[in-house]
């Protein structure tokens, strides 16, 4: 099951929550999710894990056609909550051999290789974007409670509908708070989007920062505080959504 994370801004949190979201199904179901860093050109999802990677996707493209699964495979990072973190990128000039037939390429190794695979996606709506977008079973967009942000929320969604034919039943909106409060309240943005927030997480002061400084994810280091409890409900339904898709095939 592919999982894609989406913002139409940089800064929402989508690393933030693909992190977490990973880390959280990892935990219960050691080894079967991987989260797949496509946020280009800066790769942050294992730092943010505190991993250090040796490999990518990008350096995997090299590789003999029999070798592309196994390479890719190789460079997943195992981090201790059970997740594993497979960065597109180690450097900036990595980005570029990072293309949408090759991400297809190796969603299609992932898909075989894991039950689970979260994408953080990049803000540019490029081929690679939209080729994940289209494949992705759950699409989660994050939403900040700003006006532009919101206006440009209800833009894409309609983008969605209107230009992708993604079904709607397949994307849901988080609403997070990277920020403290703001006068946008929940009403307001889902009035504004004109779709109901599937959860909203809250502003959890230091806690993402500092988990990722000392080298934890939240979910794990603290998994009673607010914030790490929504992503685990959301880890929750995800886990609950694939059983479904499961059931369906057999
Ligand atoms: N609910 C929250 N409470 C407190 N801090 C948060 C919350 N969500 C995100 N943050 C913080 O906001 C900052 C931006 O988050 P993050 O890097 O996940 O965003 P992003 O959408 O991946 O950004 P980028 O565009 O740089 O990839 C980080 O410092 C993160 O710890
Ligand atoms: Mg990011």
């Amino acid at each position: 099951m592919i999982v894609a994370v989406y913002a139409v801004k940089g800064g929402a949190g989508r690393t933030t929550i693909a992190v977490n979201l990973a880390a959280a199904i990892g935990h219960k179901h050691r080894a079967e999710c991987v989260l797949l860093d496509l946020s280009l050109p800066y790769n942050h999802a294992a730092l943010v894990a505190n991993l250090v990677p040796n490999g990518c996707l990008a350096l995997s493209e090299r590789a003999d056609q029999d070798q592309f699964e196994h390479t890719l495979l190789a460079a997943g990072l195992h981090h201790p909550t059970g997740m594993v973190v497979l960065p597109s990128a180690l450097k900036l000039e990595q980005s570029e051999l990072v293309t949408a037939p090759l991400v297809q390429r190796a969603l299609d190794v992932l898909e075989d290789a894991f039950s689970y695979v979260i994408v953080d996606l990049g803000v540019a709506m490029s081929e690679m974007t939209l080729g994940v977008l289209e494949r992705a079973h759950r699409i989660l967009i994050v939403v900040t409670a700003e006006l532009p942000t919101l206006k440009d929320t209800a833009e894409l969604m309609q983008v969605f509908e209107d230009v992708l034919e993604i079904p709607s039943g397949r994307v849901s909106l988080l609403l997070n708070h990277p920020r403290p409060q703001t006068l946008v309240t929940r009403a307001d943005a889902e009035r504004v989007v004109k779709r109901p927030m599937m959860a909203e997480i809250v502003y959890d002061g230091a806690r993402f920062d500092r988990a990722a400084v000392t080298g934890e994810v939240l979910v794990a280091a603290e998994p009673s505080s607010m914030s790490a409890k929504t992503i685990g409900k959301l880890a929750a339904g995800i886990i609950d959504e694939h059983k479904g898709h499961a059931a369906k095939r057999a």
